[in-house]
């Protein structure tokens, strides 16, 4: 099992990114962002998932409220006042842990071989840990997110949410050299959450499975229905779900329409006629643009998500549902 600290914003999708990782990792602790929600409401609703799966034993350490050159932003229009209405939950018995996120993050990676971050919420924490301790970057087996778009956004027609939160700590991580494996919502648009799923969900009968279906009920009613933060932690847990490319990828930080932007150079792609459905097979060889080019010497840096097998991660979420009491 991989070693996994996962950094998120419950959190409607953060949610069964935690179940996920929990059934499937060897999850050493959740860390928190503001980012769905305010700090304290995104820390209580990551203690309360633990609870309902039964692993109070994954230690949760709040990080950022926000990030530290924008005010927050939060998508209580999609997740809610608390951050992840919907299932009626009692609050959580145990309380978050003393110690800073960001010093959990630090102090794993440099003290723990192999650990693989995950992150499902705005990048302020995991772009505080490589500004304190630079080595995580090297040190960490890599970084999956949640985050971007390879063509699209979903905040803004060019930024993804978690991106456009804090765009200058996303810039940090994709220049800090850390593996990354990008899940865009090029990727998360591939995985809606259905009615057919919430009900073959709620037939499951435990309360993991219901209280899935209830966070599913509120959250599909908010119209941007996909699983996103799931897709980060399926990816990490069977590679056979997702087909990537490895490619260029920056972040826009100035555009008035683009800012929070994953610019990201799909030009080595072959497409196939239909539509963005690209060749991945036979990417061109490529090349250094010529001199003069902004984009000279910007080689791939990025593995994005392209291709999602959403047969193959349904029956991943629902065994891994079913598994819980
Ligand atoms: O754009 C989707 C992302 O923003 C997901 O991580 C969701 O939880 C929100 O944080
Ligand atoms: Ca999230």
């Amino acid at each position: 099992m991989k070693k996994v600290i996962l950094d998120c914003d419950p959190g409607h999708d953060d949610a069964f990114a935690i179940m996920l990782a929990a059934k499937h990792c060897d999850l050493l602790g959740v860390t928190t962002v503001g980012g769905n929600g305010y700090l304290e409401n995104v820390t209580r609703n990551a203690l309360s998932v633990l609870e309902v799966i039964g692993r109070t034993d994954v230690p949760v350490y709040p990080g950022h409220a926000g990030p530290s050159t924008v005010p927050l932003v939060i998508a209580d229009n999609v997740h809610g006042k608390s951050g992840m209405d919907g299932p009626k939950l009692d609050p959580p018995k145990r309380k978050p842990e003393t110690k800073h996120g960001v010093d959990f993050i630090v102090d794993t990676v440099m003290n723990t071989d192999g650990v693989t971050l995950v992150a499902t919420g705005p990048l302020t924490n995991i772009a505080s840990a490589i500004n304190k301790e630079p080595k995580v970057a090297e040190r960490a087996e890599a970084l999956y997110i949640m985050g971007g778009g390879a063509y699209c956004g979903n905040w803004t027609p060019a930024a993804e949410f978690n991106i456009y939160v804090d765009p200058e700590a996303a810039y940090k991580v994709f220049h800090s050299g850390i593996p990354i494996y990008m899940v865009g919502v090029n990727l998360t648009r591939q995985c809606p959450v259905n009615k057919d799923l919430i009900e073959e969900l709620r037939g499951l009968g435990n309360r993991a499975g219901v209280f899935g279906a209830e966070l599913m009920d509120f959250f599909a009613g908010g119209g941007d229905a996909h699983l996103h933060d799931a897709c980060a932690v399926a990816w990490l847990i069977d590679p056979s779900l997702v087909d990537s490319a490895y490619l260029h990828v920056d972040i826009e930080l100035n555009g008035s329409l683009t800012r929070g932007m994953t610019v990201t150079d799909l030009r080595t792609l072959q497409t196939n006629e239909r539509d963005v459905d690209f060749d991945l097979g036979s990417p061109k060889k490529w090349d250094d643009p010529p001199v003069g080019s902004p984009f000279r010497g910007q080689a791939p840096n990025t593995h994005v998500g392209m291709r999602l097998d959403f047969p193959g991660f349904r029956k991943l979420l629902i065994e891994t549902m079913a598994s819980y009491d």
